[in-house]
């Protein structure tokens, strides 16, 4: 079909012509000179979008389910007890992941379309006296449901129990999108992959060590090899690997951190706040019903839609990748059939929203959903004409990695 396909799933997303172009070069010596001054500003753009200057960064040729795993075998021993929460798909198998890996997870039941209960958090860890709990996991942004849970009050619950457990965080689907702040909230470990918010291909996970759990690393006797942070850590620091690095992938991650950066971060959460807002909108005109419950939890990242009994969401999917040459995200877990996701991450524009929400219109006609035709298109074009973007403008110095 002529044309761009129109992937809009939540992730992987669109990869920007500056990042396909600054990987389109020949493989480096990747223990050549060239190594140290690129890893260097990979490590120093990729600090400031965890807002982070006392966490390290680790890299791993891997996706984000290689993140899960470098979270868990650096910092739990086996038999150790986790917290973690079902309220989506990827929560979910952050805790089986954990599982799987030895830990006791007790994974706390929250009804899929809400967020982490920080009241829930604090319970648990006040009454755990023997400070069994070695972590608590949390899905920034779960990425089935598309609701962001709230770290920063995850944080204070730990704290206000007085619990020593480290805090774990998959900022799988909101890094380099939502707000996301490592130091402020005392993030020990946070973990993403390179194919979402950084705009990148799939290929990399990208893991954030903060000093506690550096320290818990050098304890654990969980065995652990390729996932095992310290030699990568060790080595990254000369500007090198353990491993041959995925060097390609190095250099769009360079542009892409360059480019976000360009933009300033607080103009790239705006953004997606404003594109997230304009499909909400025409969600709502289509007379539609959001998987998220609570608005305070909108994920800016991705909406989950909620089909009328009796439509199956993957006929809706279907017909978009058919007719239109549009990929929209499928229903996962217990939303299977029952919803599909828009994606709206990335390197992404008012029109190229339009344009999907326009997919999704004629895509739900096709499969027999019953709603007002240009409705949501009218609804998200009246947004963005009336919300005036403002963008945060940067202090000198700022746009730049330094
Ligand atoms: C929130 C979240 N965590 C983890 C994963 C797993 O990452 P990957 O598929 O890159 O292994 C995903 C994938 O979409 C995700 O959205």
């Amino acid at each position: 079909m002529p044309g761009r396909h129109f992937l809009q799933i939540p992730g992987p997303t669109n990869v920007p012509d500056r990042v396909l172009r600054a990987m389109d070069r020949p493989v480096p010596d990747h223990r050549g000179a060239e190594l140290p001054a690129l890893v260097s500003e990979v490590t120093a753009g990729l600090k400031q979008v965890f807002q982070t200057a006392s966490g390290e960064i680790a890299l791993f040729p891997a996706s984000g389910t290689g993140g899960w795993e470098a979270s868990l075998v650096n910092t739990l021993n086996p038999g150790e007890r986790v917290l973690a929460f079902n309220l989506g798909q990827f929560s979910h198998l952050y805790a089986e992941c954990a599982r799987g890996l030895g830990a006791v997870v007790d994974e706390v039941d929250v009804p899929w379309g809400s967020g982490v209960p920080a009241d829930v958090v604090h319970e648990r860890l006040r009454s755990d006296r023997g400070h069994a709990y070695a972590a608590v996991l949390v899905v920034h942004n779960e990425t089935s449901t598309g609701v962001t849970s709230n770290v920063r009050a995850v944080r204070e619950a730990i704290d206000a129990a007085g619990h020593p457990a480290l805090l774990l965080v998959d900022t799988v689907s909101s890094l380099a999108s939502i707000d996301f702040r490592f130091d402020e909230w005392k993030v020990d470990v946070a973990l993403a992959g390179t194919q979402k918010g950084l705009m990148l291909p799939p290929g990399m996970a990208v893991v954030c060590v903060g000093p506690r759990a550096l320290a818990r690393g050098e304890d654990v006797r969980s065995p652990r090899y390729f996932f095992d942070w310290r030699p990568v850590l060790a080595e990254m620091q000369r500007g090198y690997f353990p491993y041959t690095p995925a060097t390609l992938m190095l250099y769009g991650l360079r542009e892409a951190v360059r480019m976000l950066a360009e933009e300033g971060l607080p103009n790239v959460f705006a953004r997606h706040g404003r594109l997230a807002e304009g499909v909400r909108r025409a969600v709502r005109a289509w007379g539609l019903s959001i998987v998220c419950r609570n608005p305070q939890e909108y994920s800016n990242t991705l909406t989950a839609v909620m089909m009328p009994d009796g439509i199956d969401a993957d006929g809706v999917l279907r017909m978009a990748a058919q007719r239109l040459d549009l990929s929209l995200g499928t229903g996962l877990g217990r939303l299977q059939s029952r919803a599909f996701r828009i994606g709206h991450l990335g390197a992404l524009n008012e029109l190229e929203v339009l344009a999907t929400v326009a997919g999704v219109e004629m895509a739900l006609t096709m499969a027999g959903v019953r709603i007002p035709l240009g409705a949501g298109v009218t609804a998200c074009q009246k947004f963005f004409l009336e919300e005036q973007l403002v963008p945060v403008s940067q202090p000198p110095g700022q746009g730049r990695i330094t």
